[in-house]
């Protein structure tokens, strides 16, 4: 079989490593792919952007794929799937109306308030001054967010109504965020724990993936600004099973079922963001149509099952045929980053210590890396690695995990020191329970 894999990060580099597991999988190639992907067994990068469909398809014809994943939200959004399917070539991914579940603030907020899923209290706006006097009214804080995809920079959490104002001329006075910010959407603040419940969806059937969680923020202590995520572990301590069900009664199968009757089956990655307070109350904080990055190299390390079957399954819609098989220690994933991301940050750095490590329970998934000059890897992003290892317990994989990139350096590397904080405290106060 072969197998096309659109994408060039850390997530891509996981699903694309776990595919290549499969016997009957003799090339997945990865368009455009990165260091990682270029020297994996069995891998073969193709320079070809995610957004360039003719291209894409045209390549998959020719090469007899058997199935495309897609990794990125960007070409889901813009409709790769009814490209795809229109040319009659195999993909598993949500249709272009589905994923404005993710590409549209807006809309999923309509939605999840006409199928009554709990998610915060919001209005939409297209007009500035209405916007400010809604912030007036209801104060802070609050939540101003782009309707649009803003690579992870479209939501401000605003503390003050200062905050809140600049945040909405910024959207939809001085158009910031191009198209993505003229429409906005404010909501309440929800406080809480976040957790991402992640499952593979058939427009019917769900199959859950194991539960995970990231770290958004660049800085220790959850704090500094937002990014695509410094750090994931599997599982979520705080989705426990009795949660986990709760999530699935409450949020995920009222969201396949709602999407149905809504005439706009979802198949796919589907990733809810959820926040669960104190009270144990779950809300969504948004949905994405496609897996999560970091939380994909924790998830797919622990995976033992096989990923072909359960997609070949989802896309004849026999996903209730499957069950998903979980190594059953945790895995923590540490990424590293280049100084200045999320903002600007150098590339080209030489990154040295990545051959030094032959632990079998530790794993380093690329990122924004490739292979220069005679094989030397050197940076190309703002986050470079993600290194996932696994352990007996949260604490032994983080262990795991920093020890093993206790080596490995660029100029410029930085990474948070603080990955599982919270689920290393809750093992504690379990263990002295
Ligand atoms: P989103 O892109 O919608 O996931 O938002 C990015 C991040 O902003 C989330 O991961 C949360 O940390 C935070 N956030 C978004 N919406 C809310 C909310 N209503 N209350 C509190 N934090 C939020
Ligand atoms: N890690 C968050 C995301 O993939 O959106």
């Amino acid at each position: 079989m072969k197998i096309l894999i659109i994408g060039g990060g850390g997530r891509e580099h996981a699903l694309a490593w776990k595919v290549a597991q499969n016997d009957r999988v003799t090339d997945v190639y990865v368009a455009p792919g990165n260091g990682g992907t270029q020297t994996e067994k069995k891998l073969v990068n193709i320079p070809l952007d995610p957004l360039n469909f003719e291209g894409l398809a045209t390549f998959a014809e020719k090469t007899n794929i058997d199935l495309t994943l897609i990794g990125p939200e960007a070409p889901l959004v813009n409709g790769i799937v009814d490209f795809f399917q229109s040319r009659n070539l195999p993909c598993f991914g949500p249709s272009m109306a589905a994923s404005q579940l993710e590409g549209s603030k807006a809309f999923s907020k309509d939605f999840l308030k006409r199928h009554k899923i709990p998610s915060a209290e919001y209005e939409v706006f297209t007009d500035p001054d209405q916007a400010k006097a809604f912030i007036s009214q209801v104060g802070t804080p609050i939540v101003v967010k782009a309707d649009g995809l803003a690579a992870g920079k479209g939501v401000v959490v605003a503390q003050t109504e200062r905050e809140a104002i600049a945040a909405i001329d910024d959207m939809l006075t001085d158009e910031k965020y191009g198209q993505a910010g003229r429409r906005i959407v404010i909501e309440s603040f929800l406080e809480g724990e976040e957790a991402s419940f992640i499952a593979m969806v058939d427009g019917k059937n769900i199959l859950p993936m194991a539960t995970s969680q990231d770290h958004k923020t660049r800085d220790a202590g959850d704090k500094g600004p937002n990014t695509g995520g410094m750090g994931a572990y599997s599982p979520a301590p705080v989705l426990d099973e009795k949660m986990s069900n709760r999530v699935m009664s409450e949020i995920l199968i009222p969201t396949v079922e709602g999407m149905a009757s809504d005439g706009i089956p979802y198949t796919g990655f589907l990733y809810a963001g959820l926040m669960i307070d104190s009270k144990g109350s779950i809300n969504v904080i948004e949905f994405n149509c496609r897996f999560g990055d970091p939380e994909a190299q924790p998830v797919m390390l622990r995976l033992e099952s096989d990923l072909i079957e359960h997609c070949m399954a989802a896309i004849e819609g026999k996903l209730d045929q499957q069950t998903a098989k979980w190594d059953p220690r945790p895995a923590v994933g540490v990424v590293m980053a280049s100084n200045g991301y999320p903002a600007e940050y150098a590339t080209g750095d030489k990154i040295t210590g990545l051959d030094e490590i032959s632990n079998p329970e530790v794993k380093i998934f690329h990122a924004g890396t490739e292979i220069v000059n005679a094989g030397e890897t050197v940076t190309s992003g703002g986050r470079v690695l993600c290194t996932v290892a696994l352990g007996s317990s949260i604490s032994e994989a983080t262990k795991n995990a920093y020890s093993a990139i206790k080596n490995i350096t660029w100029n410029g590397a930085f990474y948070r020191n603080d990955i599982a904080y919270r689920a290393i405290a809750r093992e504690h106060e379990t263990l002295s329970e």
